[in-house]
């Protein structure tokens, strides 16, 4: 696809964001169709990646919006998405952001803290309001995935543990500024082993029967994100596994009569039509090494450098024989590499390389660290 659109791409300043319009709308239409067979309702994560036009597709899909900060629901609400659609997650938040939520009367908020209940009663209190809310319940389960990315452990910050649940349940009767209406559960992010949403489905089955036996009817259950993507393939199987992830959950998720599930999808949604485009600056030869030293840096994809992650690299420019480079940025950190010993053909200044598979937690994780310029985007589509 990038190399359909060389000559285009040859005109813009780099570091750029490129994405693919094409294939996010392919992507979601998957999504939205293996959702829709088992009347699920996907939440799109913000987080992931918060540009309008990408909103605006996601928006016209008809996913809602999950959000974690009162930007996030401020950025999704100018964006088109409905109140009724929109949750606000997130382990500390302020009262500004939880007023503003309150004030745009969203569907519902996730708590992580007993304090946070008695918080956000006060504040839906003093507004005349009763706040809808879901309680984000730690199930202990481990994502087998990226420790910085891992969410559903004990040893985790997010979400309150089963253990604190019989004393929320008693506060929860003196709050009648909350409306408990769901459970939200959400394990951790770039999950590739589908067994951990198994175990996610048993320990959700575990406490909806709990919440049962104590005459609690519960309007929806959330079981968070998490899906992750092929990094290393990013055309061998461009749309992430969307049927398999749902049918897991339509066949271990035990739903009670008239519930809806619901799904908080930020990665597996947005990663694939992103990419950060570069160019060479210098080639270094080291003693035992090439270095090839981009005009892109961990300012402007820091995964690799805060997860280790590898995100495939492509030479756009070249045909030449092949070799190997550590493809580093221009940042004053020695984290500041995309990949070591990859193998490219012949890389000379000026040519084009593509960072592929960085369209969630690539932008609106970029800084202006070194005071570096913010990378612009821009659009493909047929
Ligand atoms: N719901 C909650 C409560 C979350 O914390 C997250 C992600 C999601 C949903 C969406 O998860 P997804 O479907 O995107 O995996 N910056 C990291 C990822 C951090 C994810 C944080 N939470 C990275 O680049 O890998």
């Amino acid at each position: 696809m990038l190399k359909d659109h060389l000559q285009e791409l040859q005109q813009h300043d780099t570091p750029l964001y490129v994405y693919d319009l094409d294939l996010l709308r392919q992507t979601l239409r998957k999504a939205q169709d293996e959702a829709a067979r088992y009347g699920y309702q996907v939440h799109y994560a913000l987080k992931a990646n918060a540009n309008a036009p990408i909103l605006a597709e996601v928006k016209a899909h008809s996913f809602g919006a999950d959000c974690v900060s009162g930007n996030e629901v401020k950025c999704a609400i100018e964006n088109g998405f409905s109140p009724e659609h929109v949750v606000f997650a997130g382990v500390g938040k302020s009262d500004a952001e939880i007023n503003f939520a309150l004030d745009n009367d969203i569907f519902c908020f996730n708590c992580e803290s007993s304090h946070e209940l008695a918080i956000l009663n006060e504040l839906a209190a003093a507004k005349g309001k009763t706040a809808r809310i879901a309680l984000r319940i730690n199930p202990n389960v481990n994502a087998n995935t990226h420790k910085y990315i891992t969410t559903g452990l004990e040893e985790n910050k997010f979400g309150i543990n089963a253990w604190e649940l019989p004393d929320v349940l008693s506060q929860l009767q003196e709050l009648s500024n909350l409306k408990l209406t769901g459970l939200h559960f959400h394990i951790g992010s770039q999950i590739t082993d589908l067994s951990s949403f198994k175990n996610l489905c048993t320990r959700v089955n575990e406490f909806q029967e709990w919440f049962q036996q104590h005459n609690l009817e519960l309007e929806h259950v959330n079981v968070g994100g998490g899906l992750g993507v092929d990094y290393y393939h990013p055309d061998g199987q461009p749309i992430p596994d969307f049927e398999a992830y749902f049918a897991l959950f339509h066949q271990f998720l035990q739903v009670r009569p008239g519930q809806q599930v619901h799904f908080e999808l930020g990665r597996s949604l947005v990663a694939q039509c992103g990419t950060l485009l570069s160019r060479v600056l210098y080639i270094k030869h080291g003693k035992t090494t090439n270095f090839a030293i981009l005009d892109a840096g961990m300012t402007e994809l820091i995964r690799p450098a805060l997860y280790q992650s590898y995100h495939k690299i492509e030479n756009l420019s070249s045909q030449l024989a092949e070799d190997k480079y550590d493809v580093v940025g221009p940042i004053c950190e020695s984290s500041d590499c995309f990949g070591k010993a990859v193998v490219l053909p012949e890389t000379n200044r000026g040519d084009l390389i593509a960072i592929r598979t960085a369209g969630a937690y690539g932008q609106v994780m970029t800084s202006e660290y070194n005071l570096r310029d913010r990378a612009k985007a821009i659009y493909l589509h047929q």
